[in-house]
């Protein structure tokens, strides 16, 4: 589990910092050594209150989420991201259906604020890192 901050859980290895570093990364690379069968990223951005502009940052830290998922996911693996539906929300559900996942779903949870339009992205079956195929 990556966090900003979270108290410890039994038999869950945290680490505390900002998942879209490099020195994260690689303490991530290190810890688990090899591929996973999914990620699960349910990080937002501190909200400013300007719809679009909050927007945009979620949608870029759901993009950073699916980069990071994609560098240590095992083919056919799984990836889950909160982001919040607007202007932007396209261009991740284009990264992940084009690029990506064999199957991309947009599921709203029923324990979302009314007016919210925030909501989970399930991308099944990643197809790979690119130079994976290109051997
Ligand atoms: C809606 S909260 C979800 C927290 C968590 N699911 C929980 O139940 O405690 C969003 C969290 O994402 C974290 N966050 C935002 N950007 C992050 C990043 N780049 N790296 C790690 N955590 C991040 C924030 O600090 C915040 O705690």
């Amino acid at each position: 589990m990556i966090s900003t901050r979270c108290p410890p859980i039994e038999n869950v290895t945290t680490l505390t910092g900002d998942f879209t570093t490099p020195f994260m990364h690689e303490k991530v690379r290190s810890l688990i050594g090899g591929e996973v069968n999914i990620v699960v990223c349910d990080a937002a951005p501190k909200f400013s209150g300007n719809k679009s502009y909050d927007q945009a940052r979620a949608v870029g830290l759901s993009e950073e989420a699916c980069d990071f998922a994609v560098d240590f996911l095992k083919p056919g693996g799984n990836f889950v991201v909160k982001t919040f539906q607007g202007d932007m929300f396209q261009l991740i559900l284009d990264k992940m259906r084009l690029n990506f996942f064999g199957g991309v779903k947009v599921y709203r949870s029923k324990a979302a604020r009314k007016g919210s339009t925030e909501v989970y992205i399930i991308g099944k079956k990643f197809k790979g890192r690119r130079n994976d195929s290109e051997g």
